[in-house]
């Protein structure tokens, strides 16, 4: 096994949101307790419905929010207590794409200058240099390099988001933070950007953590994947095993309504309601509200995030789902 170029242990966030002139703020906990190791040239894919806490981790990792508690290291510098001397190391050691490209890309710049900028900043290259190795990087994310000088909105939605692509590996990470990168892309369009990304990673060896709400479009790239609720993992573990036969209600209710996904055969769960508000979460299961399977024990217990079958679940009952027969 690699060392893992990244590792989280417990990381929370909690923010405190003000409730009206006489009340007390309230602490909404956005990421309760969140653990994983990435390895280089791994994936892991982060998985839950808008609101669960994915964007709020993926600004931990990236350095932009310090966690209210828990560790983080990045090729094993510590990323929340950093030593002085590292900080510009661990910053260009993480990159991010964000789900909507135009908005991260400044629409004045031109796509030449908008890759070389992290070269200017971090690096003593001439502007020869640079841009030569921005061409290069066009290149390499199937731009045209005879497009250096266009505008952002002279490209395609896929386009731009080979230019964000292309902006986060100027720097030459480890890791690669994409949050949504293709939720908000034609379907024609994701996969092409999907195939890019998993090219990149072999070539480069790049670690990526991946957030989408949709387990359909992580089944590809994910090595392995973390099921998130109301901001706890409720499963964890290699893709293969939480595909076939997953063992927490929310993965199997997820999984159900994602099209195109076979396996084994289960039963339909359709998800009822909403999430709960995170400022006022249930007591004991955090899926409590909405699970078919609730007894009483769920409503005051909270499971543990535990070792079944080869990943972790947090369900009292999981054992149960691990003997379900193929419907
Ligand atoms: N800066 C913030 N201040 C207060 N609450 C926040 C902040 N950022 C996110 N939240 C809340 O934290 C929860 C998780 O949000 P988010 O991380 O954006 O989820 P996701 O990306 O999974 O949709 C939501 O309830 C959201 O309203
Ligand atoms: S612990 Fe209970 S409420 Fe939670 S997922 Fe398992 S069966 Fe459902
Ligand atoms: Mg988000």
């Amino acid at each position: 096994m690699k060392a893992p170029v990244v590792e989280a242990k417990g990381l929370k966030q909690v923010y405190k949101i003000k409730r009206g002139l006489f009340k007390e703020p309230g602490n909404l906990q956005a990421v309760g307790g969140i653990s994983f190791a990435i390895e280089p040239g791994k994936t892991l894919a982060v998985v839950g419905e808008s609101g669960c806490g994915k964007s709020t981790l993926a600004r931990m990792v990236t350095l932009i929010e310090k966690p209210t508690e828990g560790q983080l290291t990045l090729d094993g510098i510590d990323a929340v207590n950093t030593p002085a001397n590292y900080a510009k190391d661990l910053r260009r050691m993480v990159q991010f794409v964000f789900q909507n490209p135009y908005g991260s890309l400044n629409p004045r710049k031109k796509v030449g200058t908008i890759l070389e900028e992290p070269l200017a900043i971090n690096t003593k290259l001439s502007s020869a240099e640079r841009t030569e190795r921005a061409r290069a990087m066009m290149a390499k994310v199937g731009l045209r390099p005879e497009h250096y000088g266009r505008y952002p909105h002279m490209f395609s939605g896929g386009q731009r988001q080979r230019i964000a692509i292309a902006r986060a590996l100027m720097l030459s990470p480890k890791l690669v933070v994409a949050d949504e990168p293709v939720s908000a892309l034609d379907v024609s369009i994701q996969a092409q950007v999907l195939n890019l990304l998993a090219d990149l990673q072999e070539e480069m060896g790049l670690a990526y953590l991946f957030i989408s709400h949709d387990l359909g479009v992580v089944r590809h790239i994910a090595h392995d994947v973390l099921v998130m609720y109301l901001g706890h993992a409720v499963e964890h573990g290699p893709k293969e095993k939480i595909y076939a036969r997953p063992l927490h209600p929310y993965t199997q209710a997820l999984l159900s309504s994602t099209p195109g996904i076979t396996g084994v055969k289960r039963k339909r769960i359709i998800l009822k309601g909403e999430l709960p508000s995170p400022l006022n979460p249930p007591k004991g299961c955090v899926f409590s509200t909405r699970c078919p399977y609730v007894t009483e024990r769920c409503k005051v217990e909270r499971p543990a995030l535990r070792e079944l079958d080869g990943r972790q679940v947090a369900c009292h009952y999981a054992e149960n789902f691990l003997n379900e027969e193929a419907a």
